[in-house]
């Protein structure tokens, strides 16, 4: 999402029910990207994977949220290269080799939402490509580490940072993560930088929706004219995934999985 002001939150626990909506519509969703990983070819448009995803959704009674959501009119964001997130699936836009194409969708179901994102290395595996998708993956790994009751919000968005800047990479200042569930976005809100030890105190029952979102060279992004993609203004590659995860007092437990 669009990151907010950083204002200060109550956070509210879902029911055990509610939890397990959630549980059950983030696998689904998962089953869809895995119907996707096999889908994405080159020679494909964009628009051709937002309609996929838009039948494989409705095949498992998941409602996109991104379809009406301030006037967005596709199923998924798919964003492609240079392309951080909110890309506008295109009908003139193809997949070719090596290209990396990031699709994000958050869907409902039972009035529960689930979000999740993946990259898709399109083509023979590329050593530039891969480290920088690893990246991603590890600075996702490293804030779901610290999605414990007790800790802060500062402590996700500091891992996440150390993580990708450890890599010699970027975070991408301008979209954050969110708390999720009967909404796509609610509180609080998870930058992807930041401090350890400040911000709304993580407590059991809440589902967080993680995205780092990561730049080759520098962070600086712009939106396109069409109102809604973010390109990195250098031109130089992002990587952005995304999974959505419940605080239980067991730990952090990734729903968006099968
Ligand atoms: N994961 C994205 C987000 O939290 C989903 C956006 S839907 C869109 O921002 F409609 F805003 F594109
Ligand atoms: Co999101």
């Amino acid at each position: 999402m669009k990151k907010d002001r950083n204002i200060s939150c109550v956070l509210k626990p879902k029911t055990a029910q509610q939890l397990d909506i959630m549980r059950s519509t983030g696998k689904l969703l998962a089953e869809v990207f895995e119907e996707l990983k096999s889908y994405v070819k080159p020679g494909l448009t964009t628009a051709q994977i937002d309609l996929f995803a838009e039948k494989e959704l409705y095949k498992r009674g998941l409602v996109s949220q991104a379809k009406g959501y301030r006037g967005y009119r596709h199923a998924s964001c798919v964003s492609v290269n240079e392309e951080v997130v909110h890309g506008v699936p295109s009908e003139t836009r193809f997949i070719t080799d090596s290209d990396l194409v990031k699709i994000d969708i958050c869907a409902k179901r039972n009035g529960l939402c689930a979000d999740m994102t993946r990259c898709f290395a399109v083509g023979p595996s590329n050593k530039r490509i891969d480290r920088f998708v690893g990246a991603a993956y590890a600075a996702l790994d490293a804030g779901v580490e610290h999605m414990i009751a007790g800790k802060r919000v500062g402590d996700i968005s500091e891992a996440v940072q150390k993580t990708v800047e450890g890599y010699g990479y970027q975070v991408v200042r301008d979209f954050a993560g969110h708390g999720i569930g009967l909404c796509m976005h609610e509180d609080p809100e998870i930058l992807n930088f930041g401090k350890a030890g400040v911000g709304p105190e993580l407590i059991e029952g809440i589902a967080l929706a993680i995205e780092p979102m990561i730049t080759e060279g520098d962070y600086a992004v712009h939106i396109l004219p069409d109102g809604w993609t973010a390109v990195t203004t250098d031109g130089l590659l992002a990587a952005h995934v995304e999974d959505t995860v419940i605080i239980t007092k067991h730990g952090p437990e990734v729903i968006t999985k099968l």
